[in-house]
């Protein structure tokens, strides 16, 4: 995947060999990348002209000669290129915006790439997105071009310490950790910031590394995909749920050298699947609390473009993004929607959770995963797969257990004392209700007793909405199909319970949804 410096190089020369008439490069960094290509050729005496709409053709290194024709529109361009007799490479700027608008040129290239085949030319497209009409997409090999690596990094440090009075208060350490803490930003943000940080202060130091931050802060907010989330949520504020919640707990120093240097790798990433309302999300924020890492938010839904191939291409650049600020945790809410979102274009779907698979199997940084997940019908079974995730839990009906802590927790949110509500029976009416109706279970009290003169409310409000004829009806009674269906994950052996160390147990203590599944000899309740 990375593909920088003489890597770089070396890869397109090797494609040049191989005769690939027509490369695509996909890259922000238009500059670095001609100099790149000027580079490879320049050893080899290749001549290189680079073209776009405005200048025509442009000669990138002094031994390659003029073309003498303007040539500003496409179609032209490339019938001078099949026409010049020189063994060129021709670089084309933003060539994606003629194939996206016009089909004479698509027809036009698909030509040309077929008599090139036939010569020692070649023909690069720089893009700054992958998009590639159908019909040239077997005619055209794509390259990301990745942003600096460390040694870039601190190959573009270096430029600014040379600067005549600039004050560099760095030591060895402190220039690689304020390179490192830049990494993933291109060449040209890498530079606005450090001149930043030197138009500011007058000089660059380790606390520079802050404004690095910044600056990813606000590309991230900028790319539309990606949010940085502000969660204060605590794990205290997670009723029941005990063996996820004992799961994150011990996870919590696995990030530190010491873990590292003891031989374990990092977590990579959670699943969390199951009824709705039961606390996924939650979960997600409170572990970006727990172990002190910012928590990003991948909205699926952002991802999805209109254009073909863009999908493919949000996706990447935003989970490049995200191990820019790694180590964090990465949320995914909702992970299905991603495929069912999609609509007739069933492959983009795919594709991008193709994308989203192989960055998780790949990935070297330590961001951690935490996807949620509903309607797990619409999951591919390879998503699933062991070892992909670090564990997947499988959030049930809360057991009576679990609902007077909830009771718990969502009493104290709202009053600083709570001895004066009956827990217990609370717990005991509630049979069936997941945590976000519990919470809404004591809002719509709150409520009631509010608008009876404003006195304070008490267990019998809340038992009110609970107890026939209810007030909010649980999604357990309205859709037990649903839920049945769902909990096939746990007795399937596919998730652990997230409250019972063991299956079996699980299945026992299982919350009955009344009317449903529950012979005779069952209790309905837990
Ligand atoms: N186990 C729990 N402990 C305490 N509060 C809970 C719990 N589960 C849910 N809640 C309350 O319900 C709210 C909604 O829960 P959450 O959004 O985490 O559910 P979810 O499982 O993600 O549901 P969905 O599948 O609909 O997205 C939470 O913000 C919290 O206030
Ligand atoms: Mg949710």
């Amino acid at each position: 995947m990375a593909r920088q410096g003489s890597s770089f190089q070396d890869e397109l020369n090797l494609y040049f060999k191989a005769r690939f008439s027509l490369i695509n490069v996909v890259t922000v960094e238009e500059e670095r990348v001609l100099k790149e290509i000027a580079d490879a050729c320049s050893s080899r005496g290749r001549p290189v002209y680079s073209w776009d709409i405005a200048d025509g053709f442009v000669p990138l290194t002094e031994a390659t000669g003029e073309v003498g024709r303007p040539a500003r529109d496409p179609v032209t361009a490339l019938e001078i290129i099949v026409k010049l007799e020189q063994d060129a490479v021709f670089v084309l700027k933003d060539f994606h915006r003629m194939w996206e608008r016009n089909p004479q040129v698509v027809r036009k290239l698909k030509n040309v790439v077929q008599t090139l085949k036939r010569t020692r030319k070649n023909i690069i497209v720089t893009s700054s997105r992958n998009y590639i009409p159908e019909e040239l997409a077997d005619q055209v090999y794509v390259i990301d071009f990745e942003p600096p690596d460390f040694e870039g990094m601190k190959q573009i440090l270096d430029t600014f310490t040379r600067i005549p009075n600039v004050r560099i208060d760095l030591t060895d350490l402190g220039r690689e950790k304020l390179a490192r803490s830049a990494l993933g930003l291109t060449a040209n943000q890498a530079q606005r910031v450090f001149s930043k940080a030197i138009v500011t202060k007058g000089s660059l130091d380790e606390q520079d590394i802050d404004l690095v931050t910044q600056e990813k802060k606000s590309i991230i907010r900028a790319s539309g995909a990606l949010e940085f989330f502000a969660a204060t949520e605590t794990i205290e504020q997670v009723g029941g749920l005990d063996v996820l919640k004992q799961w994150l707990r011990s996870r919590e120093n696995c990030f530190s050298q010491q873990a590292a240097d003891y031989g374990l790798l990092p977590p990579k990433g959670l699943l969390l699947v199951g009824i709705p309302g039961t606390g996924k999300s939650l979960t997600a924020k409170v572990v970006s609390g727990l172990w002190r890492q910012p928590l990003i938010r991948l909205d699926m839904g952002a991802v999805f473009g209109s254009l073909v191939g863009q999908s493919e291409e949000n996706i990447r650049r935003a989970l490049r993004l995200a191990e820019t600020v790694s180590p964090c945790v990465l949320w995914i809410d909702e992970v299905e929607k991603g495929i069912a979102d999609t609509g007739g274009d069933s492959g983009t779907g795919s594709r991008v959770f193709g994308t989203l698979l192989s960055w998780m199997e790949d990935k070297q940084k330590p961001v951690f995963v935490v996807c949620t997940a509903n309607n797990i019908s619409r999951i591919p079974p390879e998503f699933s797969r062991a070892g992909r995730f670090d564990a997947i839990f499988f959030l049930d009906l809360p057991t009576r257990r679990e609902r007077r802590e909830i009771f718990g927790v969502q009493l104290l949110k709202r009053r600083p004392v709570i001895d004066q509500f009956d827990l217990d029976a609370l717990a005991e009416a509630s049979s069936g209700y997941v945590g976000s109706e519990i919470e809404q279970a004591v809002v719509a009290a709150m409520v009631r007793a509010f608008n009876d003169g404003a006195r304070e409310f008490n267990t019998a409000d809340i038992l009110r909405v609970i107890t026939p004829p209810v007030e909010i009806v649980p999604l357990s009674s309205s859709q037990k199909d649903n839920i049945e269906r769902l909990r096939q994950w746990l007795i399937e052996g596919r998730a652990r319970s997230a409250s019972f160390p063991e299956v079996n147990s699980a299945l026992q203590e299982q919350v009955r949804v009344p009317g449903f599944a529950a012979a005779p000899d069952l209790e309905l309740d837990d």
